[in-house]
């Protein structure tokens, strides 16, 4: 674990000033990312923020800066189709050395468990510059599970100061590792203060609101899907160790689920992945009641999600979103890094079993009480002040003597 730097303490500097880089790459992390920047925009008689975007993500990742209105100091635009994990680490260690050295900061930011966020920090400490993790202390414990998310994480919390956990269990993972206590804030999911921003927004807003609705029937989607008269799967997926044979199997539920229930509308704006797009084209184009749809701007998903019936999914944000908008969320996946929505009752894990996610979604579909068991279960993945929470703890730290 990274220790005091001796080249660079992370102190005020002579100005006053910290200087925090915060990094990002795919959708995700900007998501997670945006309320913390707007949040360090607020302060800026403390800290003089830059933001570097690796864009690992290309497309996904402008639709989420657009969103939040951010524009990047540093784009690294690291994105090529089909790229491996070789790609991604050694394009973006190369890519934000000379950012480190021109901007020289006093603290990286980093999120979650992409190859972003460990390549940035392993170039931070390269740099021996400090580094602070945002969504720490997530863990499977089985570092194929997920691939290569896990290991991603548990490097990045080698290699950083301090350590962000959205929750009391995060916390209690990091401490079996030996962080220090005094290193480590419980803040909450930044997602949720994410989300709060967005659902504000829409509901303040009725034009916003208004053109929200039109762009998603300019996407595909009739707008009798999204009144309270038609239930409506909305599903997600992109698990790199469900390429394959995981994958067809979710098609293929998805298929067989569609065709008993007619009147069930499934609703899937498909990830960019090769990986993803081939096997879900293949076995789910061309069905009435399955709208395939290219990836959708953060305020259209919020929206397809609260008209939601169920969420059908093997994403990590979307795991946190759900019990925030009180919607039963079915995971695709194995295992998970975030227990606390299963023991809050919102999430279940049905795998990646064609029989199980089948099993699971017609439960939902025809028995009221299972359903409202899960719906109606509390979010614990914080209260929208985590950004407000991380910045506190930063300039309480930066600027201790
Ligand atoms: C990445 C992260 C994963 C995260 C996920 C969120 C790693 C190793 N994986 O996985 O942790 O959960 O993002 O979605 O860091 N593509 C585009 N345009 C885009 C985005 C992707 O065309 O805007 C295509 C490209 O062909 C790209 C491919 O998708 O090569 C895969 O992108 P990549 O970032 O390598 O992996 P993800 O599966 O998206
Ligand atoms: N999301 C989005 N548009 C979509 C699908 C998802 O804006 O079409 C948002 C979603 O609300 C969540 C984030 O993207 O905040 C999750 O990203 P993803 O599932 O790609 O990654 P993960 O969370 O699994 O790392």
């Amino acid at each position: 674990m990274a220790e005091d730097c001796a080249q660079n303490p992370g102190r005020l500097r002579d100005s006053g000033m910290s200087k925090i880089l915060v990094v990002f790459g795919t959708r995700p992390e900007a998501v997670k990312m945006a309320p913390l920047v707007k949040q360090l925009e607020t302060r800026g008689d403390s800290f003089e923020t830059r933001v570097c975007v690796t864009a690992q993500h290309r497309v996904m990742l402008d639709q989420i800066l657009d969103a939040f209105d951010i524009r990047p100091h540093y784009d690294l635009d690291i994105m090529t189709s089909g790229q491996d994990l070789y790609d991604i680490t050694t394009h973006v260690l190369a890519g934000i050395r000379p950012v480190l050295k021109e901007f020289k900061p006093d603290m990286v930011l980093v999120q979650g468990d992409t190859t972003t966020t460990f390549g940035t920090a392993l170039a931070a400490y390269y740099e021996q510059t400090d580094v602070g993790h945002v969504e720490a202390g997530l863990r499977t414990g089985n570092i194929y599970s997920p691939y290569p998310e896990e290991v991603n994480r548990q490097l990045t919390t080698r290699l950083s100061k301090y350590h962000f956990a959205p929750t009391p269990l995060n916390r209690d993972n990091l401490l079996k590792e030996n962080v220090s206590p005094e290193h480590i804030a419980v803040t909450g999911n930044t997602v949720i203060d994410a989300l709060i921003m967005v659902v504000d927004r829409l509901e303040s807003d009725q034009q916003r609101s208004d053109r929200v609705t039109e762009n998603i029937q300019r996407a595909g989607l009739a707008p009798k899907i999204l009144t309270s008269a038609t239930k409506m799967v909305l599903v997600t997926g992109h698990r790199r160790e469900s390429f394959g044979a995981g994958f067809v199997n979710i098609c293929e539920a998805i298929r067989s689920l569609a065709a008993k229930h007619a009147a069930v509308q499934f609703v899937y704006p498909v990830h960019l992945n090769p990986n993803v797009r081939e096997p879900v084209e293949k076995i789910l184009s061309g069905r009435d009641n399955v709208h395939l749809l290219e990836p959708l701007p953060y305020e259209e998903f919020v929206h397809l999600m609260s008209n939601a019936y169920l969420l059908l999914t093997d994403s990590g944000g979307v795991q946190e979103e759900a019990p925030a908008l009180a919607k039963p969320v079915l995971v695709m996946r194995e295992n998970t890094e975030r227990p606390e929505a299963v023991e809050a009752g919102t999430a279940k894990l049905v795998g990646t079993d064609r029989t199980e996610i089948v099993a699971g979604v017609e439960e939902l579909l025809t028995d009221a009480a299972a359903y409202q068991r899960m719906a109606t279960a509390t979010n614990p993945y914080g209260d929208g002040t985590a950004a407000e929470k991380i910045v506190r703890f930063l300039s309480e730290h930066l600027s201790a003597t």
